[in-house]
């Protein structure tokens, strides 16, 4: 139904007066979202987030979601809600988002895959990639591509970092412990990464930030 136009559904539920019409109104839940107001929604999350997905350097950056896992996505929505993640724009972005609409939304955003927005220092991303590939013994941190994938595509609640903003990604490793898992009577995923942010160094994070942001 996704591709139809409100005109079209408009006729085919003027014919389907009768016993479809009975199914058709037992169907609708407080959660159904409709085709127009998912749309207008995923308009809304995209003049922040970029027409595709991509993100977008601003005043502070904003994150790319295109390719993003949608359990990923379903995670951070929960957490800005819970305010376990706090972020002042999110946080009330996403508490009027209801379960169907955020499916919904991560589904559409996990489809879109463009070209990553690049802009990092290319100098560190050979240094990067040594980080993501094996890690930082000296320093207890494991290989990034043992939990975000050889090629930073992600899975599940292990979040894509292919094409993420450099910015992004060294604001979020150098913030990690004031802004994930703020409630700490309700532990998250987020308590994974928090050693892991804790243990590199700025150099560190930044080399690793380029390389990520040019994997495509
Ligand atoms: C006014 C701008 C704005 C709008 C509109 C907006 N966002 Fe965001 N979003 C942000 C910013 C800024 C961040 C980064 C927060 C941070 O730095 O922790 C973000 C972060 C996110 C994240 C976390 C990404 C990650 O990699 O962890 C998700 C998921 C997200 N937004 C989804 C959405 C969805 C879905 C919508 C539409 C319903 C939306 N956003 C609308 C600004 C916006
Ligand atoms: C043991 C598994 C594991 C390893 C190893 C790991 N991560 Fe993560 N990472 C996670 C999980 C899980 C999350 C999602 C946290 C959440 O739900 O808040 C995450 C989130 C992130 C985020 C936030 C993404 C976003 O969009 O906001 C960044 C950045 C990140 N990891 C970078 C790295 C880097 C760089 C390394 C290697 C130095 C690394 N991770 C190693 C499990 C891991």
């Amino acid at each position: 139904m996704k591709t139809i136009g409100s005109g079209y559904l408009a006729l085919a539920s003027a014919l389907m007066i009768g016993a479809g019409a009975l199914a058709q109104a037992e169907g609708k839940t407080a959660d159904e979202v409709s085709h127009k107001a998912f749309e207008e929604k995923l308009a809304y999350c995209k003049t922040c987030h970029g027409v595709s997905g991509q993100g977008f350097h601003g005043a502070f950056p904003m994150p790319r979601l295109a390719g993003q896992q949608p359990e990923y996505i379903e995670n951070q929505l929960k957490a800005f809600i819970d305010r376990r993640r706090t972020n002042p724009v999110m946080g009330n972005v996403a508490h009027v988002l209801n379960p169907e609409m955020v499916k919904k939304l991560s589904e559409s955003f996990n489809k879109l895959d463009p070209a990553p927005l690049g802009g990092a220092p290319k100098a560190l991303a050979a240094a990067g990639k040594t980080i993501y590939e094996n890690g930082v013994e000296s320093a207890n941190v494991p290989p990034c591509a043992s939990c975000h994938g050889p090629e930073g595509k992600g899975d599940g609640q292990f979040p894509r970092l292919a094409g993420q903003l450099n910015d992004y990604v060294i604001r979020k490793l150098t913030n990690w412990e004031k802004e994930r898992g703020q409630k700490p009577a309700n532990p998250d995923s987020s308590a994974i990464m928090q050693p892991i942010a804790h243990n590199l160094t700025q150099q560190q994070i930044a080399e690793v930030a380029a390389y990520v942001s040019y994997l495509k």
